[in-house]
Order: C-alpha cells, then structure tokens, then sequence
C-alpha cells in the first residue's frame, strides 16, 4: 500500500520528535503492509515553517537511516499545506513541495482549519486550479463546519478539488461525525485517496488497513483488488509511483469511487440515489 499524507519525518512538525520514534512508526507501517510513503510535514506559516528545503533535507536524511536500520519502506516528501493568503506567495516563488502530478497538472494537500471553512477559501482553491494546480483537500470529514453540513463541500468538489480522507476516521477513531461524513463521501463516490495522517505511535499511528476495510465494506469488494497496485509498486520509484497513481486516482469521473491502494476504479452499481457531491 501507498500512504500519501503523513508525519513521519522526525523533527519537524507535530509528528515524531527523534529519529528513533520515525524509526519505530516507519516499521509499524511496514508490518501495516505499506511499502511506500511521502511523508507531508506541516507547512503552517508561523507554526511550523518548513519549505522545500527543509523537507528534502530531512527525508534524505532518513532514508538513510531507513537503509541502515535495514527497512524496506521507500520514503519520499512533500507538504501538507495549511490555508493562508500566504500560500499564494509560496506557490509562485516555488518554496512549497507538491505531492504528484494529476494531467500534467501540480497536486498540493491542502489542509483547512478544523473548525470552519475559511471565507474566502473557494477564491483560494479556484486561483490554485487556475495556477495549474489541484487541491487534494486534506481531511474533509474531521473538519467541523462539514461534519455539520457537508455540502458545503459541493463547490469545492464542482471547482475540480480532489479529497483525502484519514483511513482512522473511517474506522470511527475521530468519533460517531467524522465516521459518518467519511463514509458518506466514501459511498458517495467523492473521496480520491484514503491516507494515515499518521503523527505517532501511540493515537495517530501509520495504519491503512482498518480504513481501507471499512471503505471495501462501503464500496464492495473489488475496491480491495490489488495486482495492479502491487505491480506497479515493484517496478516504479516512489515519486514516479505518485505521479502514476495520482493520474490513475484522478482521471475518473466522480462517481467512480477510486481508492490510491487500490490500483484501478471501482464502480459499485448497487449504490444508487442522489448523490449530493455530484458535479452533475
Ligand atoms: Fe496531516
């Protein structure tokens, strides 16, 4: 399995704090079957200011230190961006990581406060997709003002975002309202990549499997085919990897539902009605 948004990287946000705790969580990810991971520290402007650099700085470091502890995860970086005004500046002077390409286009992760939805956040995303580059919204479901109304939602996903939901909220660890509204995009066909957000061992650790059963549970059980998946990660570096199945995650319509892990689309015919997210 991939794993698109994490903390791993020691030091450098609210993630680990030494190396040998990232250590610790890289093996537990691997024993979680996960074989790939970029890492995406926090970009919050004033908090945790990382950059570019930094971050390329610190993964090549612990890829090294992955290879001497001898395990088998292969690591790459980019960011996990908080909204601010600020974030324009950054993405022209090119001092913010992007996570993939999605039809040539540039992927950031975009992550909003936690207990609204910013005003003015839809002329943010639009300028970024007017940029050439695609918000996959980090978390939608723990975020409160769209556990409490999650259409509002809609115009993001009409704009052309994409959406990552945490695998533990669909396995209920972040409470009965972030489950719901995780499954609901789950079922409604919306939700791009499930991801960790893994920060450590103890209550956020590195584990996609639970989710990713929940989401085969809502989703049917093609949604856990994996051939694909498993042949492209042999064969394909991890960036280049990201690249390639962004693209695949993407390039779908919206109502096929489409897991990064799981390597092709998934339609389930047996959900049906309204769907509240669609474009259409
Ligand atoms: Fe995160």
């Amino acid at each position: 399995m991939i794993d698109l948004h994490n903390h791993l990287l020691p030091g450098i946000d609210d993630g680990p704090a030494d190396l040998p705790t990232a250590l610790d969580m890289a093996r537990a990810a691997v024993a979680n079957g996960i074989s790939h991971v970029v890492c995406t520290p926090h970009i919050h402007i004033g908090r945790y200011d990382n950059d570019s650099h930094n971050i390329a700085e610190t993964c090549s470091r612990f890829n090294a230190a992955l290879q001497e502890a001898g395990i088998e995860l292969k690591v790459a970086a980019a960011a996990e961006v908080r909204f601010s005004g600020e974030l324009m500046t950054r993405v022209l002077d090119g001092s913010i990581p992007f996570l993939g390409q999605w039809e040539g286009k540039k992927v950031l992760l975009l992550e909003f406060p936690h207990g609204e939805m910013p005003f003015g956040a839809e002329r943010l995303t639009q300028w970024l997709l007017d940029k050439g580059v695609v918000p996959l919204i980090a978390h939608p479901e723990r975020n409160k003002a769209l556990m409490n109304n999650p259409s509002k939602l809609k115009p993001f996903i009409e704009q052309g975002c994409l959406l990552q939901v945490t695998a533990a909220s669909a396995a209920g660890r972040f409470g009965e309202k972030a489950m719901h509204l995780a499954h609901e995009l789950l079922s409604n066909r919306v939700v791009s990549i499930m991801a960790t957000d893994a920060h450590n061992l103890d209550h956020r650790p590195p584990l996609l499997q639970e989710g990713l059963l929940q989401a085969a549970r809502i989703l049917g059980e093609r949604g856990r085919t994996s051939g694909h998946r498993h042949a492209l990660a042999h064969r394909t570096p991890a960036f280049r990897l990201v690249d390639c199945l962004i693209t695949r995650a993407c390039r779908f319509r919206p109502q096929d539902s489409y897991l990064l892990e799981v390597g092709k689309p998934c339609v389930d015919s047996s959900v049906s009605g309204r769907n509240p997210f669609s474009r259409r």
